[in-house]
């Protein structure tokens, strides 16, 4: 069960492009699952902004001197994350969590490939850490657009048998999109799934190398979100289900991971004329 926490800051370290913010979220470790997220309200009770802006969970410790902690990875871009950017230690923050579904572990030792694009990287390392423990080899690709928005290299390399890097301009790792070094990392592991979390872009990429390398690919979307808590149906997307039907499912609460191969990529923002439920034209 999601709960509201009203924690505080316990630290927020630039990273590159990024902050690792770092906060008091007692109960949040316990539950947590790799590929959940936070929902965090942006501003305090009297001046925040009225939707809070959706996080994954980077990191949780559940025994540190503040009791349970999370860490998220902010991108500063706009209102929510400038704030969140500019949070100090000991300043007051409020987070819903853990939301949505977790990824999907396999049931045996399979060899995996783990894709993060820029922030993306941030739901991976604990994921690796669960695969790991089961016995499963976990390769690493981290792509950005350029260097310092590349995210979580030293512990990817850390925890994984091998890490390849691509920046689109070439300042890290091989010039090119993640997809260019995916094949190589698919055939070299002799990988069974892929992961990946990032642009939405990078996401369909992935999903169509892996469905051309006949293995299955787990996709953490981010779609735009204002519940997060299976509400308001903002976070909708078109997913084919096991019946071969198209539902609209709810990136907050089916998700935000989704078999790579069942999202309907060209159709996202759109409802399907052939999904369940679709409006009829003429019909009103
Ligand atoms: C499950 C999930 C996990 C996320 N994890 C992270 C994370 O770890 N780190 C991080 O920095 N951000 C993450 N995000 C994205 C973040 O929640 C949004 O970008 C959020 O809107 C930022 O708030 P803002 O007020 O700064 O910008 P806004 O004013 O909300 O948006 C600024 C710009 O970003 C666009 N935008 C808004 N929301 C999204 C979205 N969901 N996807 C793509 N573009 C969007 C807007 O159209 C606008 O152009 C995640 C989103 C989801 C759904
Ligand atoms: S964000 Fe409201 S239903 Fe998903």
């Amino acid at each position: 069960m999601p709960i509201v926490h009203k924690g505080t800051v316990v630290e927020n370290k630039k990273v590159g492009s990024y902050f690792v913010l770092t906060a008091t979220a007692a109960e949040i470790p316990n539950e947590f699952k790799p590929g959940n997220f936070v929902a965090v309200a942006i501003g305090d009770e009297r001046s925040s902004l009225i939707l809070r802006r959706a996080f994954s969970i980077y990191q949780v410790n559940d025994r540190g001197v503040y009791g349970g902690t999370i860490d998220i990875v902010v991108s500063p871009h706009g209102p929510g994350t400038d704030y969140l950017a500019n949070l100090k230690r000991n300043d007051a923050i409020n987070l819903v969590g853990p939301l949505g579904k977790p990824f999907s572990l396999p049931k045996d030792p399979v060899p995996c490939v783990l894709v993060g694009g820029g922030y993306g990287a941030a739901p991976l390392f604990t994921l690796a850490e669960a695969l790991t423990a089961r016995g499963c080899r976990v390769d690493f690709i981290l792509g950005a657009s350029t260097q310092e928005k590349l995210f979580g290299m030293l512990e990817a390399r850390r925890i994984s048998t091998s890490l390849s890097v691509t920046t689109n301009d070439g300042t890290a790792g091989q010039m090119g999109l993640v997809t260019d070094v995916l094949p190589d990392a698919i055939k070299k592991s002799n990988a069974a799934v892929v992961y990946a979390c990032g642009p939405m872009k990078m996401l369909q990429a992935v999903a169509e190398v892996a469905a051309l390398h006949g293995i299955v690919s787990q996709t953490s979307v981010e779609e735009s979100m204002a519940c997060g808590i299976g509400v308001c149906m903002t976070c909708v997307l078109p997913i084919i289900g096991d019946d071969g039907v198209t539902r609209m499912l709810r990136s907050c609460v089916d998700g935000p991971a989704f078999r790579g191969d069942k999202v309907r990529w060209q159709d996202i923002g759109q409802i399907p004329d052939d999904t369940y439920g679709a409006p009829v034209p003429g019909n009103h």
